[in-house]
């Protein structure tokens, strides 16, 4: 029996309610497949924490996190806390420190999942989505000066490391060339003169070992568009830090919302763990009233499980999220539907067999 340590840090907002669905869905996978079994341990870090101790984890939070085989992770973020101290001093110390440097968001319209967009179904949409997690415009480098004065500037640096691009887009070329799709490259190197035009010579020479990969090029105002006038053109896509943000909750709302959309944050080299979560965030705006959604946590742990090498469990997962949709099986108010989400959970793990 191969037994599994899971960190879980519910976080903040909706992050606990979801969190419980998510380990409930783990849980139940467990139990019919009889041959795996998962340890679950649960760190209250997040804002309410913040507030009591003046920091978002403790200062060996990350020592405690490297003994897992993989962290689940709810969201992070509450008002009482400024957002730019409680993401940079949790989830993104956790991405950074831990080198998980791809975040693999798959942006894949499930049948019977809503979409906004006139005549598109899943056929059309159905990509991947490679985004640098590690650097880029989120390094955290600069400076505020003359704070308060009348000559006030601010910078706020973009780094791109030869290291840091090329094993990203590296990661791409090599599942496209897997799973035989085409890659996209999002960049900005018409303005961005140096980052950009960097990323984009990455992407040629890193292409030179991958001569079998159809490759695109867009600009992500560009991108941006097509992803809402033809999805069907994307297949893998790779874009920076702060692109690949911005087009994965884009890619959300055409498929199927913010509650059906999650992220693995990988770290490839298995020298640290990596973190599988919803993209959503907290949600102020319904926490606490127990309907928020929680099937984009568990596709996350469809994500856990197939980095873990068990993809049968993975599908058997989003096929069990795609039954739900198909027919309308205790959604939440999000997907039109009255569950709350904790029956949303059960009725999941219920279907699984
Ligand atoms: P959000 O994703 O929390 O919410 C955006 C909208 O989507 C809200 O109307 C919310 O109700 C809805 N929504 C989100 N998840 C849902 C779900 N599972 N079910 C139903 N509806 C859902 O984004 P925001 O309002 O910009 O951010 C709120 C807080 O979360 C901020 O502090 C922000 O910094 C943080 N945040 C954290 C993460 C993360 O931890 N990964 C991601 C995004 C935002
Ligand atoms: C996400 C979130 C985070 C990000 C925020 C909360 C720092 O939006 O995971 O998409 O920008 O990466
Ligand atoms: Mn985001």
């Amino acid at each position: 029996m191969k037994n599994y340590k899971i960190a879980v840090v519910p976080g903040d907002g909706i992050g606990p309610e979801v969190m419980d669905e998510a380990v409930k869905v783990l849980k139940r996978v467990a139990e019919i497949d009889g041959g795996m079994s998962f340890s679950f341990t649960t760190y209250p870090w997040g804002c309410q924490y913040y507030l009591e101790n003046h920091e978002m984890m403790p200062a060996d939070g990350l020592d405690i996190l490297k003994q897992y085989d993989a962290i689940l992770l709810g969201a992070v973020g509450y008002p009482g806390v400024p957002d730019h101290v409680s993401l940079r001093d949790l989830l993104l110390r956790i991405r950074h420190d831990f080198d998980q440097y791809i975040n693999l968001r798959p942006i894949k319209l499930l049948r019977g999942a809503p979409c906004p967009l006139e005549g598109m179904g899943p056929e059309e949409i159905n990509m991947t989505f490679i985004r640098e997690n590690s650097e880029g415009e989120y390094s955290g480098s600069g400076a505020w000066l003359y704070k308060d004065k009348p000559e006030e500037v601010v910078i706020q640096n973009s780094v791109f490391s030869r290291k840091g691009t090329e094993r990203v887009i590296r990661y791409a070329y090599e599942l496209a060339h897997k799973t035989h799709q085409t890659l996209t490259n999002v960049s900005k190197g018409n303005a961005l003169n140096y980052s950009m035009v960097f990323w984009d010579q990455i992407f040629d020479e890193v292409g030179k070992e991958y001569p079998d990969v159809k490759t695109y090029k867009l600009m992500v105002d560009a991108a941006s568009m097509f992803m809402v006038k033809d999805p069907k053109r994307f297949q893998v896509v790779v874009a920076s830090n702060l692109f690949g943000d911005i087009l994965t909750d884009l890619g959300a709302a055409i498929a199927g919302g913010m509650g059906l959309a999650a992220g693995a944050n990988l770290n490839p080299d298995r020298t640290f763990p990596s973190m599988f979560e919803p993209i959503h965030g907290s949600a102020p705006d319904i926490a606490g009233q127990g309907i928020s959604n929680p099937l984009a946590s568990v596709w996350a742990v469809s994500q856990l499980l197939d980095f873990l090498g068990y993809e049968d469990w993975g599908k058997k997962v989003i096929d069990a999220i795609e039954k739900m949709l198909v027919e309308k099986i205790a959604l939440t108010p999000d997907l039109g539907g009255k569950a709350s989400t904790s029956e949303c959970g059960t009725a999941l793990a219920a279907i699984l067999n």
